[in-house]
C-alpha cells in the first residue's frame, strides 16, 4: 500500500482504529475521519510511528457536508485517494415504542446517509486512481436482530447499496465491496445491554453461537478488499460472522 492514500471513517476506535493499522503497517497514508476528537489524535500518534502520513479530521458525520469537506481535506493533503473505508456507525437498540426522539434518525444519517455521500464525493477520485470503496454493513443486516430495527434497516440498507453501486460502476475501475462482520467486543457492540428487560427467546435467533469475531480477523478482510490484490472482488458482501447467518 506504500504511496496509496485511504479514508477511514471511525477510525479512533474499534474496527476503524484496527484497520487503519493493518493498513499502516502495508505502507498506506491515512485520512481518519471521526468524531472523538481524543480517541483520533491517540490513534493518530499511535498510526504515525508505522512511518506513514495520518491526517485527521474530526467531524460529525450525520452532516452530509462534512462528508463532503473530508473527501476535499484528504485530497488538499495527499492530492489522491486510492481507498475509501466507510466504517463509522452507531448503534441506538430499543424496543421500538421506547426509541429515543431522533435516534432512528441518527442510525439513518450515520450509518447509510454519510457512506452513500462519502462515495458520491470521492468517486471520481477513485476512479482516476482504480481504488476501491469498503463498506461495513453487519450480519445483522442479513439476519434480523429484535430491538435494532433502525440499525439493522440500515446496515440492509448499506448492503443494498453497494451492490446497486457495483453495477453502476461495472465498467469503470473502481471496486465497491461490503463486509458483514457477527458481533466483535468493541464499545459499540456494549450498547446492546442497554435494552431494559428483553426477552431472551428474540435474542437467541441473531446470537453468536459460536462466540464473537475476533476484530483482526475482520480488519484483516477490510484491509484486503481495499488493496489491488483483491480485483475479483466487486458487488461482493463478505459474511464473518462464525456462522450467524447459517440458519
Ligand atoms: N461490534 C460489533 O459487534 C459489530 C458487528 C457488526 C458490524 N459492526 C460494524 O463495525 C463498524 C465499526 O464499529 P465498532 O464495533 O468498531 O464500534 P466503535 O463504536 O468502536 O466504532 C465506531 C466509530 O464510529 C465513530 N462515529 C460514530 N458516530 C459518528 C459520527 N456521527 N461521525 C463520525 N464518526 C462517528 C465513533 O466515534 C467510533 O470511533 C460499524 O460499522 C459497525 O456497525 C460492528
Amino acid at each position: 500500500m506504500k504511496n496509496k492514500v485511504v479514508l477511514i471513517t471511525g477510525a479512533a476506535s474499534g474496527l476503524g482504529l484496527a484497520t487503519a493499522t493493518r493498513l499502516a503497517v502495508a505502507g498506506a497514508d491515512l485520512s481518519l475521519v471521526d468524531v472523538n476528537e481524543a480517541g483520533l489524535a491517540q490513534a493518530a500518534e499511535q498510526l504515525r510511528s508505522h512511518g506513514v502520513r495520518v491526517l485527521t479530521r474530526c467531524c460529525d458525520l450525520s452532516v452530509a457536508d462534512n462528508c463532503q469537506q473530508s473527501i476535499a481535506a484528504t485530497l488538499a493533503e495527499f492530492g489522491r485517494l486510492d481507498g475509501l473505508c466507510n466504517v463509522a456507525a452507531v448503534m441506538l437498540p430499543s424496543r421500538t415504542t421506547e426509541m429515543q426522539a431522533g435516534a432512528f434518525e441518527k442510525t439513518l444519517a450515520v450509518n447509510l446517509a454519510a457512506p452513500f455521500y462519502l462515495i458520491q464525493a470521492a468517486l471520481p477520485h477513485l476512479i482516476e486512481s482504480a481504488g476501491a470503496i469498503v463498506n461495513v454493513a453487519s450480519a445483522v443486516g442479513i439476519t434480523a436482530q429484535a430491538y435494532n430495527a433502525a440499525y439493522c434497516a440500515t446496515k440492509a440498507g448499506l448492503i443494498q447499496m453497494t451492490k446497486s453501486l457495483a453495477m453502476e460502476y461495472m465498467h469503470d475501475k473502481v471496486r465497491i465491496n461490503a463486509v458483514a462482520p457477527g458481533g466483535m467486543m468493541t464499545p459499540l457492540a456494549r450498547n446492546m445491554m442497554n435494552v431494559t428487560d428483553p426477552d431472551p427467546t428474540l435474542l437467541g435467533r441473531a446470537s453468536p453461537l459460536r462466540g464473537l469475531v475476533e476484530m483482526d480477523e475482520v480488519a484483516d478482510m477490510v484491509a484486503f478488499l481495499a488493496s489491488d490484490q483483491a480485483q475479483g472482488y466487486h458487488g461482493a458482501c463478505i459474511v464473518i460472522d462464525k456462522g450467524m447467518c447459517a440458519g
